[in-house]
């Protein structure tokens, strides 16, 4: 039997680090990223994902960081720990998991077909003008989709009912290199693709004119779904960190991993965009779309299809349980349940959730809430409500709640590490990254 009050820890730095930037790293990166670049206007996107990334996402993955090991304890508590004020970021982020593990499970299952369909070569016989139909004909059929995210969510909750050291930890350290190698081999193929560096071009070089009050939005619900930031995921993850452990350090190191694997996608994919003509606007279905077509053209394709969907199904799977870690801590902690029963609870529920999502693709596709699907509903309200919710009050606890010197002490383990950086993090959450989140709402609302 478990013994609830004994709580699990990360065995080595390493394995903390690799289960932090595999949460950070998952379908956030390799598929969210190209296709809100693709929507959002390209070098503009990126531009102002840049300028968020450096000044709100770093710092308030560090208040995580910082809250999460103080608190050694589950979201709720460890923001009850500072103020009992400051407790509904807790179970906002609660409430959060299940929306993001109910979508992230049924993309993982395309990702999963994915891998299955280039191991029987059928995706290498789709031509490549076809491949918009194939993906779409997949994702809104009734049933298949269904057994592909019964499978994914399966494979989490298997990884998670093994704890943290024995599950989490183990799984994170080989294959993450293997899918970086893997995408630098693509990034080689489709930079040589005839035409590429028009694809370049139109990814790196910013338009100004065209930053919208909606590309800022979708920046900043990009860098939190990204950098696992506002859901309090990472107060749970770093509830489990030794006190040796430097933040600063790994933050910075998890945000550059994250960043760099995010950036080498869009390079993956860009230039086969203006190679092929497809257009950068298409949606969830661009990674599934535009890669099909550059294994078609490599040497080996299907192997390094199969290699690469599969690579992509292990990093999903490291960021889907860090996304239901945080739910099952709480329940474990809050309501006396066993790992094994929160977990079933949390997958339960969560899989009957994405069923929705996934056939609101297909037969419930004219289904519409303020002209939104029931995918860009949970997605929109996740990332670009609720995290930065989060986020804000993640930053109110850090910066306003908790004693100034506690939280640097916190951050710095009592001086010992950043001290020279511990005064621009605390002006950060303070002030800029509040600040920041409110005016990118009231942009949201149409109100500024
Ligand atoms: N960051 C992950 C990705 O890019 C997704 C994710 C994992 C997440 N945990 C999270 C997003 C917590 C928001 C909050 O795929």
């Amino acid at each position: 039997m478990e013994n609830n009050n004994q709580r699990d820890q990360f065995k080595s730095s390493l394995g903390f680090i690799l289960a932090t930037a595999g949460s950070a790293i998952g379908l956030g990166n390799i598929w969210r990223f190209p296709y809100m670049v693709g929507e959002n206007g390209g070098g503009a996107f990126l531009f102002v994902y840049f300028m968020l990334l450096i000044l709100v996402g770093l710092s308030l993955l560090l208040v995580e960081f910082a809250v999460g090991r103080n608190g050694g304890s589950n979201a709720i508590d460890s923001f009850g720990k500072i103020s009992s004020k400051i407790k509904w970021v807790g179970w906002l982020g609660f409430l959060t998991a299940f929306i993001f593990l109910s979508y992230y499970s049924v993309v993982g299952g395309w990702t999963l077909y994915f891998t299955l369909s280039s191991l029987t070569g059928s995706i290498l016989n789709v031509a490549p003008a076809e491949m918009g139909n194939y993906f779409g004909s997949f994702i809104s059929s009734p049933i298949s989709p269904l057994i592909f995210h019964l499978v994914f969510m399966t494979l989490t909750v298997g990884i998670i009912l093994g704890g943290i050291s024995g599950g989490i930890e183990k799984y994170s350290k080989i294959l993450m290199p293997a899918l970086f190698a893997m995408m630098l081999i693509l990034v080689i193929r489709a930079v040589t693709l005839p035409n590429a560096s028009e694809g370049i071009i139109w990814y790196l070089k910013p338009d100004f004119s065209k930053i919208t009050s909606k590309i800022i939005v979708a920046a900043m619900g990009q860098v939190f779904f990204s950098l696992s930031v506002g859901m309090a995921g990472m107060v749970t993850y770093s509830s489990y960190l030794s006190k040796k452990e430097k933040l600063p350090q790994i933050a910075t190191q998890v945000a550059f991993a994250d960043t760099l694997i995010a950036i080498i996608a869009g390079f993956m994919i860009f230039p086969v965009l203006f190679s092929s003509g497809v257009k950068p606007g298409q949606g969830v279905g661009l990674v599934f779309i535009t890669l099909p077509m550059v294994f078609s053209q490599m040497p080996l394709g299907g192997i390094f299809s199969f290699l690469f969907f599969a690579l992509l199904v292990v990093a999903s799977l490291t960021s889907a349980i860090s996304i239901m870690e945080m739910p099952v801590t709480i329940l474990i902690e809050k309501k006396n349940m066993t790992r094994r029963n929160a977990t079933f609870l949390v997958g339960g529920i969560t899989f009957l959730m994405g069923i929705v999502v996934s056939l609101g693709f297909g037969i419930w596709s004219n289904f519409k809430i303020f002209g939104m699907d029931i995918f860009s509903l949970f997605d929109y309200f996740g990332s670009n409500i609720s995290l930065p919710l989060g986020a804000f009050g993640g930053a109110l606890a850090v910066g306003w709640f908790w004693k100034k010197e506690s939280a640097i002490s916190e951050l710095t383990n009592e001086g010992e590490t950043a001290v020279g950086f511990a005064n621009i993090w605390d002006l950060l959450v303070k002030y800029l990254a509040p600040l920041a989140i409110i005016i990118i709402f009231l942009l949201n609302l149409g109100i500024l």
